[in-house]
């Protein structure tokens, strides 16, 4: 499933990012381009990145 249109981010792409270490919405932004353009995909993106990788 597509998360961002704009720069074709899948939930899967999303959710490795956050097995490599990846642990907040702007880091994300930085790898894959996430909610970089219409910002649309941002609330879907964290809370992938949330239950793939809950912060404590
Ligand atoms: Fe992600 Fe537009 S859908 S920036």
């Amino acid at each position: 499933m597509y998360v961002c249109l704009c720069h074709a981010v899948t939930d899967k792409a999303i959710r490795k990012a956050a097995a490599s270490g990846c642990s907040s919405l702007a880091q994300l932004r930085c790898e894959l381009g996430v909610a970089s353009q219409c910002g649309k995909c941002a609330r879907q993106a964290k809370a992938i990145l949330n239950e793939a990788a809950p912060t404590h």
